[in-house]
């Protein structure tokens, strides 16, 4: 079968399908588990799909064996935070559960690299609203609490067997592939930057900003926005960071640099060319004013130098997508 194979679980979502792309397109076999439950076929741009839920011990085993995979990238999970406030024991089962079936697979099997999916949800609400990974994590709600008992696993494992892993912090995830080819689909959407590109297609009648009345520059929430393109390309730079036999290591995965919901939604604006129609609301429960990473040790580490950051090229992305998404599936 020749080199080898790694395994992108959730490889249909938003961020698995852009890794996915990526990993095709230089070259890499790559073989996707994807229950589709939130992720789309046509969103898997190289490589076998195979559907099916990482629950199934069976299933997951006989992937790793027959497609000889050395390395899983695990992005297999639930995401939505009010969902995991309402429903913890789906997040808890999914996410957490559905990890360490994949990590007791991966044993089985001999697969000794993993790349994780973890989140700046670990954080929860950090000092001064910026986190480094030594920061105390402290998740305020089930979605972080699930990804921060799945880095747990992952650190026991590693510790206890020949496993490596890198646990990447995601902080906030927007855009979509520069060529078009794929982006975000997921419906009812929550995320700001989606919300907002949603709105200028007419498939929302304006944009609700959650806290005027934050203890920052504008009043509005900061956060540090991160285009997909750059969280794929720092898995491509973690795949060759397990290659060269580097230890376990957990990174945050933003800019370093922070962005209020009034400075997205003018940018959104700019490449709309009009500016947006927009509703102050109040706070949404759990959100913190501030959140922005320390993200000098993923450059450091991986060697990892972004090559999108500033917003407008990332609400650029967001935005064609949507237009396609639009043209593609109307209303009914
Ligand atoms: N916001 C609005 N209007 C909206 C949507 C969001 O004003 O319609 C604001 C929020 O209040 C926040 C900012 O825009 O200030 C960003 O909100 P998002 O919902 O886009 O993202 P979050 O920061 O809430 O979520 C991110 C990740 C989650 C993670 C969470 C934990 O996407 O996966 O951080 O901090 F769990």
């Amino acid at each position: 079968m020749g080199a080898e194979g790694i395994l992108v679980t959730g490889g249909a979502g938003y961020i698995g399908s852009h890794v996915v792309r990526q990993l095709g397109a230089s070259g890499e076999r790559v073989v996707t588990l994807d229950n589709l439950s939130r992720g789309f076929r046509d969103a898997v741009t190289y490589g076998p799909l195979v559907v099916g839920d990482t629950s199934d011990r069976e299933l997951v085993r006989r992937v790793l064996r027959e497609h000889s995979i050395g390395i899983v990238m695990h992005f297999a999970a639930l995401t939505v935070v009010s969902e995991s406030v309402a429903d913890p024991l789906k997040y808890y089962s999914n996410n957490t559960a559905g990890t360490g079936t994949v990590l007791e697979c991966c044993l089985a099997e001999g697969v000794d690299r993993f790349v994780f999916s973890s989140s700046a949800a670990v954080y929860g609400v950090p000092n001064g609203g910026i986190a480094d990974e030594d920061t105390p994590t402290a998740p305020i709600n089930p979605y972080g609490s699930s990804k921060l008992m799945s880095e747990w696993m992952l650190r026991d494992v590693s510790a206890a067997s020949g496993l490596r892993h890198v646990a990447l912090r995601y902080f906030n995830v927007g855009g979509s592939d520069p060529g078009g080819r794929i982006g975000q689909s997921t419906p009812q959407a929550t995320l700001l930057t989606k919300v907002a590109a949603e709105h200028v297609v007419g498939k929302r009648p304006d944009v609700p900003i959650f806290g005027t009345d934050y203890p920052t520059p504008d009043g509005t929430g900061v956060r540090d926005y991160i285009h997909v393109e750059d969280v794929a390309a720092a898995h491509l730079a973690a795949l060759a960071y397990l290659r060269a036999g580097r230890p376990s290591v957990t990174l945050n995965c933003g800019y370093g640099r922070g962005h209020s919901v009034r400075e997205v939604l003018a940018a959104v604006g700019r490449a709309a060319g009009r500016p947006l129609v927009t509703r102050e609301e109040a706070r949404r429960p759990g959100d913190p004013p501030t959140l922005i990473a320390r993200a000098d040790r993923i450059r450091e580490t991986l060697g990892w130098v972004p090559r999108y950051e500033g917003l407008d090229q990332l609400v650029r992305d967001a935005l064609r997508w949507e237009h396609r998404l639009q043209a593609e599936r109307p209303p009914i």
